[in-house]
């Protein structure tokens, strides 16, 4: 049984990386990498400097879609001499385990590499697909990704610290999760350090024309120069949210926390890279409403970064905390009635993807089985929203400061360590359950981690904000037209405007649809929330002046999360499959690998 103090002994293998079972682990990289534009590739070495307290004979790294070009052992004395090695046969999800061969005296090694241009991680964009005259590079490691870019021990339960020579255009900025450059190099040649150890799905790069400006002492913004200002705009609150978060759950860990601004193709809202989280574009409303999603990815700087999941079955740990922790953090910023809609929001996404994926399917549970899946399976609501659920659950048992204090010696505890479901409910249960009996069985634990759906206790959520929004539908549905609603929808947020085109009755007459643009202009909306809520209920209705607005949306938006459901209404659309394929055959060059691996199969699906 694991013990809260001795949690990385017994820890699972890790089911989606070769190296998880290595008794030899990579302790600190060295990467020298050439960017290349025009052959779109890396090309490069890696040395990693290895723990081998058992004398093994052979170390285990992941690849995918690497061309490895040789391999050195070296020697303490730096000593280097070719090493054998060699390529498992490969799978489509997992790629190929590298087995080097070692000597007794071997401390570290040495790969020389080059990607291929299609690897999974990276996406490569064309001028035109940036906001100005410049190509524009970067990479997506989480989930298991980070090996189609770098040959590595790809297991979240495996940390290391890394250093980094990157050779870029000389007009390039090259950005990456460690301690970054604010100006451009005139040779293009970039140095990096990460001091602090990450598992390998936080490895990440970026390359562009991109500039800096700081918001305050250890936050800033890098973007494209056309986006810098508007982004400034946006993320004005930066340091109070990271002082939010510390008052909340601790000291900061990671020294800086800067944002960078990708273009719209990223195919997430937002990635956590540590000191450098990575956002989409599309969070830029002007009205900083869409801000959550930095507080998202600042709390992982917390819950993910420092404490890891040991692997993606572990993926509520996360995810679920990291939820919990961004609403927290809005709270505290903007108010109890702001985060409420935030939580009414999600519980509305939560119980439209258990009804998806079935009530009683295993991938409802928080704790997942994706042995022999790929992990990009486990991204659901679930890990998310239900994740969200069990600490509100728990908050409305043990109350809000004990809850707070374990979850804050929780991180502390287990800071740069890796922790999997069995170790968390250990360490819940002698830290916090077991003082009151009969809590457990309150809870009603087994069945939030090992159960489907969403158990019964937990706690209904209002928002009173959304109130008013009922009342506006309610009245929309009794008869009144949308023109007489405005004054009382005056001060409302995106967050009200989604929750009230959610509510929406699903059959909407294309009149009244049209009534509803013309009254509040949806389709003219710059926010993409809204836009993404909207475009459903317009094509349900056959409102076909939104129409082209959707196919600009998809031209330009490469963020999954959009993509999936706006393709999904347009295939359930009369007129729809062949738009969509029309649609999709034009802009999948502008998607990532993470989207189009998706999209590929939504839409082979409805030939
Ligand atoms: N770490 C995730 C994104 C992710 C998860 C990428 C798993 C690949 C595999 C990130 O923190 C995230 O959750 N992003 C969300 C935003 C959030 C506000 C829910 C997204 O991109 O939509
Ligand atoms: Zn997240």
């Amino acid at each position: 049984m694991p013990t809260a103090e001795s949690p990385s002994i017994l820890l699972p293998t890790d089911p989606h990386s070769f190296a998880s079972g290595s008794p030899v682990r990579v302790g600190h990289l060295a990467l020298a990498l050439t960017v290349d534009f025009a052959t779109r590739t890396l090309a490069g070495s890696a040395t990693w400097q290895l723990a081998n307290p058992g004398s093994a004979s052979e170390v285990v790294l992941d690849t995918r879609d690497l061309v490895i070009e040789g391999v050195e052992i070296l020697t303490e004395a730096g000593n280097a001499a070719p090493a054998a090695f060699s390529l498992g046969a490969p799978d489509a999800v997992l790629g190929q385990a590298l087995r080097i061969a070692l000597q007794p005296e071997t401390t570290a090694l040495r790969i020389g590499y080059r990607t291929a241009p299609t690897a999974a991680a990276l996406q490569w964009l064309a001028p035109e697909q940036t906001a100005g005259p410049e190509p524009f590079l970067f990479t997506q490691s989480q989930a298991i990704l980070a090996r189609t870019w770098l040959p590595c021990q790809d297991s979240p339960g495996i940390r290391f610290t890394y250093e980094a020579t990157v050779r870029v255009p000389a007009h390039l900025l090259a950005l990456m999760s460690a301690e970054n450059p604010q100006q451009l190099s005139p040779s293009g040649e970039y140095r990096f350090r990460m001091t602090q150890p990450i598992p390998a799905y936080l490895m990440a790069l970026a390359v562009g024309d991109l500039a800096f400006a700081p918001l305050s002492d250890r936050t800033g913004i890098y973007a494209e120069p056309a986006t810098l200002p508007v982004a400034t705009h946006e993320f004005a609150d930066l340091e109070n949210m990271v002082a939010a978060a510390e008052e909340l759950y601790g000291p900061y860990r990671w020294e800086r926390y800067d944002l960078l601004v990708l273009p719209p193709s990223f195919p997430f809202g937002g990635m956590e890279n540590p000191r450098l989280t990575f956002v989409t574009p599309t969070i830029l409303a002007g009205d900083r409403s869409l801000t959550s999603l930095v507080a998202h990815e600042l709390a992982h700087s917390w819950s993910g970064n420092l404490v890891t999941n040991a692997t993606w079955n572990d993926f509520w740990l996360n995810e679920g905390f990291t939820v919990y922790f961004e609403r927290r953090i809005m709270e505290h910023l903007y108010g109890c009635e702001y985060a409420d809609m935030l939580q009414v929001l999600g519980r509305a996404a939560l119980h439209h993807t258990i009804e998806e994926i079935g009530a009683a399917s295993p991938d409802t549970h928080l704790h997942l089985a994706l042995a022999g899946r790929d992990p990009d399976e486990g991204l659901t609501e679930i890990a998310y929203e239900k994740g969200c659920a069990f600490l509100l659950t728990l908050e409305s048992l043990v109350g809000r400061p004990p809850l707070d204090a374990f979850i804050k010696r929780y991180f502390a505890r287990f800071s740069f360590q890796a922790m999997d479901t069995a170790t968390f409910l250990h360490y819940l249960r002698a830290e916090l359950l077991d003082r009151t009996p009969g809590l457990e069985a309150r809870l009603n634990l087994a069945a939030w981690v090992e159960g489907p759906g969403l158990p019964a206790n937990a706690p209904a959520l209002t928002s009173h904000r959304f109130d008013a929004v009922d009342q506006a539908l309610a009245q929309l549905q009794a008869g009144a037209a949308p023109a007489a609603l405005r004054s009382g929808t005056a001060g409302w947020s995106s967050h009200e405007w989604v929750h009230f085109l959610h509510g929406l009755p699903p059959t909407l007459s294309s009149i009244l649809a049209a009534k509803l643009d013309e009254a509040f202009h949806f389709t003219k909306s710059g926010n993409a929330e809204m836009l993404a809520a909207w475009f459903p209920v317009a094509l349900r209705a056959g409102h076909s002046p939104a129409v082209p607005a959707l196919e600009k949306f998809l031209h330009k938006v490469g963020r999954r999360k959009f993509l999936v459901p706006l393709y999904k209404a347009l295939l359930a659309w009369p007129n729809g499959p062949a738009l969509a394929r029309a649609i999709y055959a034009e802009a999948r060059p502008n998607y990532h690998s993470v989207a189009t691996s998706t999209l590929d199969a939504l839409l082979a699906e409805q030939k």
